[in-house]
């Protein structure tokens, strides 16, 4: 297997509207890349022959001991979270929109239902928009690192957008108010990646 980390997709303080740059630097230069390093470090030793992609690795996770779990967690749900934010926001438009009003009524709605069920999360995890098994949008939490894809998550399914609430994500400028970071973090959701997303699942 071969795996990179990746570049970040902006600057380390274009994010400045929800995410201050010191809080990007440390979660992105020093949480994420440990994380790599720790997977990269567990995977030396282990048989992953056959397996090219962390998406094929986690159908198996249960398989693997847990520091393959927890850092390979950490670097896609990472990954996916850089991808999941953007410093030029728009609405979101097309299928998805309609999708997403069709089980929520309006994205307004939508967004309410996924910021309390980020706010609820207990500890350190990560909450998702996810299409699943029977192809219905779903917002689900995931504790620690563990992600939609893995076999030991009990909703599993495609990952359409990720929010990262774990206390070094927002405990620099926002300090026990998870709340604030969730309400900032609606002016850099990256609805073109979550729609690209679920267009690569309808063709
Ligand atoms: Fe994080």
């Amino acid at each position: 297997m071969k795996f990179q980390f990746p570049e970040l997709p902006y600057a380390l303080n274009a994010l400045d509207a929800c995410i201050d740059a010191q809080t990007m630097d440390l979660h992105y230069n020093k949480h994420h890349r440990k994380y790599y390093e720790k997977f990269m470090e567990a995977i030396e030793h282990t048989n992953t022959q056959g397996i090219e992609t962390l998406e094929k690795l986690f159908s198996n996770i249960s398989k693997y001991e847990p520091a393959i779990k927890n850092n390979g967690g950490g670097l896609y749900n990472h990954s996916f979270f850089w991808n999941s934010m953007t410093p030029n926001y728009r609405d979101c438009i097309g299928p998805l929109k309609t999708a997403i009003e069709k089980k929520w009524k309006t994205i307004e709605s939508f967004e309410k239902k996924f910021t309390e069920t980020a706010t609820d999360l207990f500890a350190s995890g990560w909450v998702w928009l996810i299409l699943d098994e029977k192809q219905e949008l779903q917002i689900i939490q995931t504790h620690n690192h563990e992600n939609p894809l893995m076999d030991v998550c009990p909703t599993k399914g495609s990952p359409l957008l990720v929010l990262d609430v774990w206390e070094h994500a927002y405990y620099l400028r926002y300090k026990n108010e998870r709340p604030g970071f969730i309400q900032a973090w609606w002016k850099v959701v990256n609805w073109k990646h979550a729609e690209d997303k679920y267009a690569d699942l309808h063709r």
